[in-house]
């Protein structure tokens, strides 16, 4: 029989190497002190494993740093954008390519340009910076995934979806004229990771026609979720991710997109459509935000890191490694009897810190309190994805909390391996063996928008 290796290896080896923040638990508990208790506020040299965010944080092919020595630094005209633009379109089918440095800018643009206060957009789930985009421009964001997205352990292979009965009704419930775009974040980050399946994407995709609706998706990820239909959905198993792309994209009129993700770069963004007037009013919009529509915030070297990386992150060998590496580590989790949400995502594993930390009520937000406490015993840094994120409160004064109250760890692409995930696993038990001495937490600062970034807070019964 030939050899059948069970494990998963990273597809790469390393060529350069940087050291980690190793540090003594009175070192992490000071930085724990300084930060007001937000892992976002701890510097980055104290931390050991850095599971904040997969965002800009992943390491960069030799390709890609080769590539930034092409960068054409020209204001106007760069032909760095011209390699950026044809990738982009290569994958995405779509007419104008518009450059922006991060995904939020994109979203920026395009709720901006769009601009109708008091209307709806729809969408499987936004995320925090989408709808924070929304609400800027005096609109409401709605939320629409399928009740199985909501149950943390329930086995679905496409917990991603829209909930077509759903947004059918709210067509019917606010007029079509009242929904300017409909959107589909692939994959569904605050919901888990979870993919979207093609079928889902179709038939919003054939909704939003039928009423006139233009349809964009949020793609961050859309690498990670062609794979899962690859992988899930009858009929793709012999397609590659390139082309599972291309389909997904046919079904839209555009898309936002951090690059910082399936772009693997540490930087970038895009947002891409067919409409030529509208197109145009982004452009117009753009250019004294961003830039000059040939770089709109981005250096010619970015560009050129981002082209060569929108084709690697959709190598079939990357993108299985990805999954299972991914999997490998909830499983890890899962089998120390810690609750997640379960099947794991693509780019990161949310433990249920609801479920895990049952005496902490929601508005004194477990996600924070088990982050803070497992930074300070294991110097692994990880985010809330629960209430401090999602729980807006209403003009007339209400909260409603989101479904769940998540720790979030997120895997930075090509960067740590697997003992390092081992690590992780070891500290998230630990967590669970003592979770009794973990405290929820209150604000001691609170910004208005994007909370989350800023928060300072105390032990709740400090
Ligand atoms: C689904 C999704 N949309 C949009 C964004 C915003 O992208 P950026 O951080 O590049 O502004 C993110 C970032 O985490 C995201 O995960």
């Amino acid at each position: 029989m030939p050899f059948q290796p069970k494990t998963a290896i990273e597809p790469f080896r390393i060529k350069s190497v940087e050291p980690l923040g190793i540090t003594t638990l009175e070192q992490r508990h000071a930085a724990l002190e300084r930060a007001g208790l937000n892992p976002f506020q701890i510097r980055a040299d104290e931390i050991l494993i850095d599971l904040l965010t997969d965002s800009g944080t992943g390491a960069m092919s030799a390709a890609q740093w080769g590539a930034m020595m092409l960068g054409d630094e020209s204001y106007a005209g760069s032909r760095s954008f011209y390699k950026f633009e044809a990738q982009v379109k290569k994958i995405t089918g779509f007419r104008y390519v518009l450059p922006t440095h991060q995904g939020r800018s994109a979203e920026h643009i395009l709720f901006s340009t769009l601009a109708q206060p008091g209307a709806v957009i729809p969408s499987n789930t936004h995320f925090d910076t989408t709808e924070a985009n929304i609400l800027l421009q005096g609109m409401d964001p709605v939320n629409l995934l399928i009740p199985e997205g909501r149950q943390p352990m329930l086995e679905h292979p496409f917990k991603g979806n829209l909930d077509v009965e759903r947004l059918s009704g709210l067509i019917r419930e606010v007029g079509r004229e009242c929904i300017p775009v409909v959107m589909i974040t692939i994959t569904n980050n605050a919901g888990g990771g979870q993919p979207v399946s093609m079928a889902n994407i179709r038939q919003v995709s054939q909704m939003c026609r039928q009423n006139g609706i233009p349809f964009f998706i949020d793609a961050c990820r859309f690498a990670e979720n062609a794979m899962f239909i690859k992988l899930r959905e009858p009929g793709y198993a012999d397609k590659t991710p390139l082309e599972i792309a291309q389909e997904i994209f046919s079904y839209a009129d555009g898309c936002t997109m951090s690059a910082k993700k399936d772009g693997l770069g540490n930087i970038g963004g895009f947002l891409a459509m067919n409409d030529q007037v509208w197109a145009e009013r982004c452009r117009n919009r753009m250019i004294p935000i961003e830039g000059f529509p040939t770089y709109g915030g981005l250096a010619g070297y970015d560009m050129e890191a981002l082209a060569v990386g929108l084709e690697e992150v959709l190598d079939e060998n990357y993108l299985r490694y990805r999954l299972k590496s991914t999997e490998y580590l909830g499983k890890k989790i899962l089998d120390a009897g810690i609750p997640i949400i379960w099947p794991a995502g693509g780019h990161a594993i949310f433990v249920d810190a609801g479920a895990l930390l049952p005496h902490i009520p929601w508005h004194q937000f477990p996600g924070t309190a088990l982050s803070a406490y497992m930074y300070e015993q294991s110097g692994v840094r990880a985010m809330e994805i629960g209430s401090l994120l999602f729980a807006i409160k209403k003009a007339d004064g209400t909260v409603t909390p989101p479904p769940f109250e998540l720790m979030r760890l997120a895997i930075p692409r090509r960067m740590y391996t697997q003992a390092h995930m081992d690590y992780v696993a070891e500290a998230v038990a630990y967590c669970a063996e003592h979770k009794q001495e973990i405290r929820g937490v209150r604000f001691t600062y609170e910004a208005p928008v994007l909370r989350h970034f800023t928060a300072r807070f105390e032990w709740a019964d400090a």
